[in-house]
């Protein structure tokens, strides 16, 4: 496998097909699109892709490998940056090794000169459309090899995809989305705030100008990790752009000795051409069929009822039994008792770290709470936070050296918590032990994971940088707690939505998607969410009819139809809502039990509308239903709504589409899917805040 080596790696998909080069001295990702009629050869694809010497630039042009280097001549952010004692740093490549392993291909190059190989790994899911690619380097020499960079995909952006989205936000407002022009000033999101953040979720769309919900051509990167990470997309000045993505190394993170290798976090891609649905389809399917255990998909999703708003540190017995009875009765299925439980725990300046049941709160341990729990058919849950230790805590008075830290720079203060040292095995061990303790002795069924801090100082008592370390040592915990109580369903919450990427989520269950029970704010904040991860995984809780954070008021109508469409719960202090508020909660859930298999297993599109107008519609694989949601945000300026045209509905079956949501709305119409989907019926007249959910069912064939 010399320098004139060629050969092209097909890989298919099930709609979709990527085409990877594969030459002696480098890969790159030629194509990730619909598949081909007939798959260009070779010969075509060179042909296709030759350029005329661009003025003005080196004579040959630095290829947009799936990993380039300086070595190569790449004049953008480098896939692989390294060097051995400030030697060894500009790396060519000479091919090894080309191996299919069912659909995933592997290729490995050497630089025999600096004593490097790298190896990249690609293939796609079938069922799902989505490509999973990630890179490994070796270091096959004495001499500690520094990484400072190693993407796990780099990869050309075609021409016609001219506009980034991209995630922002922030505590309680996660998975916004902006558009921007791609330019040559370059996109580049960094995150160092040591989980994957409420401000920068990993990863990015990449756009046709006129790409909407329901048509364009797309393709959208995610990267599955729970750390630092870096996303960006260029536009070079010889004409051509690339997108990469991978972890964000600090100085000194990653040293490895001879024959150590690192591996970077997968990256996952697809591409779509109806719009940015077809991406959010394709993901969504990803995650339902290859990351979510099996078991959980043949479950229903209990109905929860969560202590925190209603209690905070507040707990006591007699307050969690009288709020049990009530949500008892309005139909939960199971009861969470968040922060609050364990000693000391009065506020949050004390007792992280200290895993035991407070004697002070629970005399008799927990057992009273979770009888009475199981008395009423529900299931227990219980909130912790494994990875944090407050100063004021047993655990930390005996090992303060566990903790992560700056070294002689101060600690810097994040809700008066810091973050365990997760590399070091006595950590994890403390940490297994208890949570084991706690899951052989209860009846608990669930387990809300939180992790309410960023990590700007991950450094380890013997001055090591191990922010890469951390996060392996959270899975390595999350694996080992699942292994030994397989039945005890994960829920992975950082304050909020701040941890939730496709690493954590093939290891947990469900995803807390963010403080805000706003209504209002969780519509966009659920939309984002949902253009990567399904409904069954979104923990989507009603509120109080005075939103805690926003302080914005809404009625139970609109709360209750937002929480519907995901795993539905309830955050509220039930002893304040009124007995009509109760009844119209009592109706919403038993409505959501009647749907959640459907709501759980159906294909989502979102609706092109006005911006007035937030829709969308879930709908069954095999034409038979559908369900549509039709949130009015703010006052508009026209009288009547107009026009909702619906999407993925069977073109030649006739269906009738009633409103189902505020019970007290009649609407009913009834027309063929084809008429529905291109003409659209007439919404009936909408408040502002307000919410319609729809059912569209299949009467009988045109
Ligand atoms: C985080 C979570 C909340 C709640 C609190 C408890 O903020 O996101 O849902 O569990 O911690 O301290």
């Amino acid at each position: 496998m010399g320098k004139g080596h060629m050969e092209l790696q097909v890989l298919n998909g099930a709609t979709l097909c990527a085409l990877v080069k594969v030459l002696g001295d480098h890969a790159a990702l030629s194509y990730i699109g619909p598949k081909f009629y007939v798959v260009p050869s070779m010969a075509e694809l060179l042909a296709l892709e030759q350029r005329e010497r661009v003025p003005g630039a080196p004579d040959v042009e630095a290829p947009i490998s799936l990993l380039p280097t300086l070595g190569q001549g790449w004049p953008g952010h480098p896939g692989l940056s390294l060097h051995r004692a400030g030697r060894d740093w500009a790396l060519v490549f000479t091919l090894e090794d080309v191996r299919r392993d069912g659909e995933m291909l592997h290729v490995s190059f050497v630089d025999t000169a600096a004593r490097i190989r790298v190896t990249h790994h690609i293939g796609f899911d079938v069922g799902s459309d989505v490509l999973t690619a990630w890179n490994s380097v070796e270091n096959l020499d004495e001499g500690v090899v520094d990484v400072a960079a190693c993407a796990a995909l780099t990869l050309p952006v075609p021409d016609y995809l001219t506009h980034i989205h991209h995630y922002e936000g922030r505590w309680a407002l996660e998975y916004q989305m902006q558009c921007l022009p791609r330019s040559m000033a370059g996109f580049v999101k960094e995150n160092r705030r040591g989980r994957t953040s409420h401000d920068s979720f990993p990863a990015v769309l990449l756009e046709d100008a006129q790409c909407s919900e329901a048509s364009g051509d797309a393709l959208a990167l995610h990267l599955g990790w729970s750390g630092n990470h870096r996303i960006s997309v260029e536009t070079l000045e010889d004409g051509r752009a690339y997108a990469q993505l991978g972890e964000l190394l600090h100085p000194g993170e990653i040293r490895l000795a001879k024959h150590e290798r690192y591996e970077s976090p997968k990256a996952f891609v697809s591409a779509s051409d109806t719009g940015r649905n077809g991406l959010m389809q394709r993901f969504q399917s990803f995650v339902r069929h290859k990351l979510l255990s099996p078991s959980m998909r043949r479950k229903p999703r209990p109905v929860h009822y969560n202590s925190w708003e209603a209690l905070y540190f507040d707990l006591s017995l007699p307050a969690l039994l009288s709020l049990l009875d009530e949500a008892a009765d309005v139909g939960a299925e199971r009861f969470v008792l968040d922060d609050g439980w364990f000693k000391g725990r009065r506020n949050d300046r004390a007792g992280l770290g200290d895993w035991y049941v407070d004697k002070d709160i629970f005399p008799d341990g927990l057992m009273s709470l979770f009888s009475a729990i199981q008395a009423r058919g529900m299931e227990c849950g219980l909130w912790v936070e494994p990875e944090m230790v407050n100063a004021d805590s047993d655990l930390y008075r005996a090992h303060s050296d566990w903790v992560l830290s700056g070294g002689h720079a101060p600690q810097i203060p994040y809700r008066n918590q810091f973050a365990l040292d997760m590399r070091r095995e006595d950590v994890r061990a403390y940490l297994f032990e208890r949570l084991d303790e706690l899951l052989s002795t209860y009846p608990i069924s669930y387990l809300k994971w939180d992790m309410n801090r960023d990590i700007f100082h991950p450094g380890s008592a013997d001055g090591r940088i191990v922010m890469h370390d951390y996060v392996k040592g959270v899975y390595a915990l999350i694996d080992a707690v699942r292994a030994k109580h397989p039945h005890v369903e994960i829920e992975d919450c950082s304050s909020g939505g701040a941890r939730a990427d496709y690493a954590i989520v093939s290891r947990t269950d469900r995803i807390w998607t963010s403080d805000c029970n706003d209504a209002m704010d969780r519509l966009s904040i659920q939309k984002g969410f949902m253009r990567f991860f399904p409904a069954e995984i979104m923990g989507s809780h009603i509120g109080p009819a005075e939103c805690h954070i926003t302080k914005r008021r809404l009625p139970m109508e609109t709360r209750a139809a937002v929480a519907f469409f995901g795993h539905m719960g309830m955050e509220v202090d039930l002893r304040q809502e009124s007995a009509a508020e109760k009844a119209v909660l009592k109706q919403a859930i038993a409505l959501h039990k009647q749907y959640r298999a459907f709501i759980h297993d159906a294909v989502a599109y979102r609706l092109d509308t006005t911006d007035v107008l937030d829709a969308f519609m879930l709908c069954a694989t095999d034409g038979t239903e559908a369900l549509i949601s039709c949130a009015q945000l703010e006052t508009q300026r026209t009288n009547l709504a107009g026009r909702l045209r619906l999407l993925g509905l069977d073109a030649r079956a006739r269906y009738r589409v009633s409103a189902i949501w505020p019970q007290s709305v009649r609407f009913a119409r009834e027309a063929s899917g084809e008429a529905l989907m291109r003409m659209g019926f007439e919404l009936p007249r909408l408040t502002p805040q307000s919410v319609i959910i729809f059912h569209a069912e299949r009467v009988l064939d045109v």
